[in-house]
């Protein structure tokens, strides 16, 4: 019997790391301050962008949110994605808009947008689900906030993805492939004002004039523990692309998009199985972690079915993927999943 255990999802928080933290904490300047300046423009860099096109804020949630305020969003007919997270609905529903549900397309949860294309709707949420980026090629009728919290450094034909609607947003909460010391996210625009105005409403204090703002502020701290990891960015995804290949050379049938114009990033690892919970239950038993990534009943919508989204919630088993995943325990994990399907 093996005696670790192997999570599911595991941080990589090194010296580095820490040591920016305790450098934010020494200097006494723990607000929002120069590192979140600094953050925005590695982000702006990051993203092939001049500085001004990034906006540091405390969540991906709140990224959502400010985007679709600056999107004039209340009273319109939201699109989103019904196989997804649930923050997604809640930006819609605090900015005071409708939302219009979306199945997934047939070959991965991400939406089919030629089936968005002739929807009544004002604003589609656009996320690139698991790293595999969304097909998201033409002009609309409507806005389009692209939701990269799942996909950062992702590429379509070697360009990486975010900047193809309105607004980009990020989130940089623990489980994504970067943080920015458990919560964070950003949004970027290649509309420079959307992000001044946004700024504007966002740094709230000491101001002279009574406009309504609200305090969304990502922290310095936050911001220098971001720095570090977004210079890791390709490391960690360098890493998770050989334990993807180790596994896929291992015959498990893992979700990967069939374009051969994307360049998906690993954010999970996704084994398709008719049998998900036998697959759960055989690896929990060798101590490795599995878990179904997205469940029927968190669905965003209970009205109506969904089928393509339907389906995926009974096929999926996201498997154990992060970068200090070791070789014995990718190896432990191809073992016991090559016996289950003997
Ligand atoms: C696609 C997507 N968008 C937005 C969010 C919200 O991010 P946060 O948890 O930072 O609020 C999440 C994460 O949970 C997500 O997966």
């Amino acid at each position: 019997m093996y005696n670790t255990e192997i999570p599911h999802n595991n941080l990589t928080i090194e010296a580095e790391e820490k040591s920016a933290a305790l450098k934010v904490l020494n200097s006494g300047w723990l607000t929002s301050a120069e590192q979140v300046k600094e953050f925005e423009n590695d982000l702006c860099n990051f993203f092939s962008l001049p500085d001004g096109h990034a906006m540091a804020v405390s969540s991906g949630s709140a990224a959502l949110y400010l985007s679709l305020w600056a999107l004039n969003a209340k009273n319109k007919k939201i699109g989103i994605p019904v196989y997804s997270c649930c923050s997604l609905r809640n930006a819609t529903h605090l900015i005071g808009g409708t939302p219009v549900y979306i199945d997934s397309s047939v070959e991965s949860p991400n939406i089919d947008i030629n089936e968005v294309k002739n929807k009544n709707i004002d604003i589609l949420i656009a996320p690139s689900l698991y790293g595999i980026p969304l097909d998201l090629t033409n002009k609309y009728k409507f806005k389009v906030i692209e939701d990269i919290s799942q996909a950062i450094g992702s590429k379509v034909k070697g360009k990486k993805i975010g900047l193809r609607g309105d607004v980009g947003v990020c989130s940089f909460a623990s489980t994504k492939l970067i943080t920015s010391g458990g919560q964070g996210g950003v949004i970027i625009s290649k509309n420079k004002s959307i992000i001044k105005m946004l700024k504007d409403y966002r740094d709230f204090d000491n101001r002279d004039d009574e406009k309504i703002r609200f305090n969304f502020l990502m922290t310095n701290m936050q911001a220098a523990i971001g720095r570090v990891q977004l210079k890791k960015l390709p490391l960690f995804l360098k890493k998770r692309e050989d334990i993807f290949q180790q596994y896929y050379n291992s015959g498990l049938h893992l979700l990967n998009p069939l374009n051969d114009d994307f360049s998906p990033v690993r954010h999970r690892a996704i084994l398709i199985s008719p049998r998900p919970n036998e697959v759960i239950k055989s690896l929990k038993i060798n101590k490795i972690s599995s878990i179904i990534p997205l469940r029927k009943r968190e669905l965003l919508d209970s009205k109506i079915k969904y089928r393509n989204a339907e389906k995926f919630t009974k096929k999926l088993v996201a498997i154990p993927m992060y970068p200090r995943l070791s070789k014995n325990h990718q190896l432990r994990v191809i073992k016991v999943l090559q016996n289950i399907s003997k």
